[in-house]
């Protein structure tokens, strides 16, 4: 699989030397969006303000920012608006997720469905939405527009498509890959290739940056969906075995029923079917998961994606953002948060 996995000093420093890259602007896209979510209505007002201050690791604007950087975007602010409307994209995406996830815990406090119910989260995730499309017009390119609309319906199906193989341990690895490419790599992939779009550069270096984000995401996801049985919810931010509980067949739990005997499968496929799963089939599970190494696989899985995101940004000359950029490939996979 080649060499390209960076030094871990240099895995560990990629995140924050993006930022530190792209600090000042990184700045302007947060000021930018508490701006555009400023609304008279209180519950909207009180809502954003509660969401914008849980943060986030921000790393899909800083992808756009540098992305741009990379392609040489130098005069003007619209990759600063479009960043905002990326990580807009994610946050009205996580507001829904949540809702549906049933989940009560996210960047380290209470999710804003926990506090204020399913049906104001669901009303301010559209809010965030709607706000992010007004900006992507004001941005006026027809190609941006295209790109991050078919991005939020591609999400939507995605999240859909998960829905309906909830329960289903026999789900094939091809579906799990399509759910999470729709899901959440097609917004790492519209992060980085806006840097090449609002460039005007051509059909190479827009592929090749559609190919580092997509890999990069699906990297990410896989990572997302390991931690979810092996983290801690204090270093995480999140609740843990949330997937599990939820009855969410992802790559850990295909790699364990792949290997799993036929007594263990017999487990795996009834506790998968139930309306509910208990803490003692949670740790019975994560048990198997140790037994059959299948978070090692996992993460060989995402191995494989990150070198092909790392390998994307060839075609680009030697830069400091080409060396960031490429080392936070592997920044997606050893993350812990
Ligand atoms: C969470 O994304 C949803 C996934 C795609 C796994 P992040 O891990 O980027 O969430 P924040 O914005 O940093 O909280
Ligand atoms: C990612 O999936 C959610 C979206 C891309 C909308 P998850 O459901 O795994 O994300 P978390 O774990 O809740 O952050
Ligand atoms: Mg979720
Ligand atoms: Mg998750």
């Amino acid at each position: 699989m080649g060499s390209v996995i960076p030094l871990k000093k240099e895995i560990d420093n990629s995140y924050i030397e993006l930022k530190n890259l792209v600090e000042n602007k990184i700045d302007r896209v947060n000021e930018l969006i508490k701006y555009k979510l400023s609304s008279e209505i209180n519950l909207i007002h009180k809502m954003t303000n509660y969401h914008l201050k849980s943060g986030g690791k921000r790393i899909r604007p800083l992808l756009t920012l540098g992305s741009a950087k990379l392609c040489g975007y130098e005069d003007g602010n619209r990759d600063i608006n479009l960043a905002a409307c990326v990580e807009l994209i994610h946050n009205a995406t996580l507001l829904h997720d949540d809702v549906i996830d049933n989940s009560s815990f996210r960047r380290g406090i209470k999710t804003s469905n926990a506090i204020w119910g399913n049906q104001s989260s669901i009303l301010v995730g559209d809010y965030l939405f709607s706000r992010c499309f007004e900006m992507m017009v004001e941005d006026g390119s027809q190609e941006i527009l295209k790109l991050l609309s078919s991005t939020s319906s591609k999400i939507a199906q995605g999240e859909v498509l998960q829905l309906e193989y909830k329960g289903e341990i026999d789900i094939l690895e091809e579906i799990y890959f399509n759910i999470i490419n729709s899901k959440t790599a097609a917004l790492f992939a519209a992060a980085t290739k806006i840097g090449a779009c609002i460039t005007s550069k051509s059909k190479k270096e827009k592929d090749a940056l559609e190919s580092y984000g997509k890999n990069i995401g699906l990297a990410f996801q896989i990572a997302d969906d390991a931690l979810d049985y092996y983290s801690t919810k204090t270093i995480f931010g999140k609740e843990i075995g949330k997937d599990f509980y939820e009855g969410k067949v992802t790559l850990p739990i295909i790699f364990l029923y792949q290997k799993a005997n036929q007594e263990e499968k017999v487990f795996l496929g009834k506790i998968f079917k139930k309306k509910n799963r208990s803490k003692s089939e949670f740790i019975d599970t994560q048990s198997l998961i140790k037994k059959y190494n299948s978070i090692d696989a996992c993460f060989e899985r995402a191995e494989y994606f990150v070198n092909i995101s790392y390998n994307a940004l060839n075609i680009f000359k030697p830069s400091q953002e080409k060396t960031i950029l490429q080392n936070l490939t592997s920044f997606s996979l050893e993350r812990s948060f």
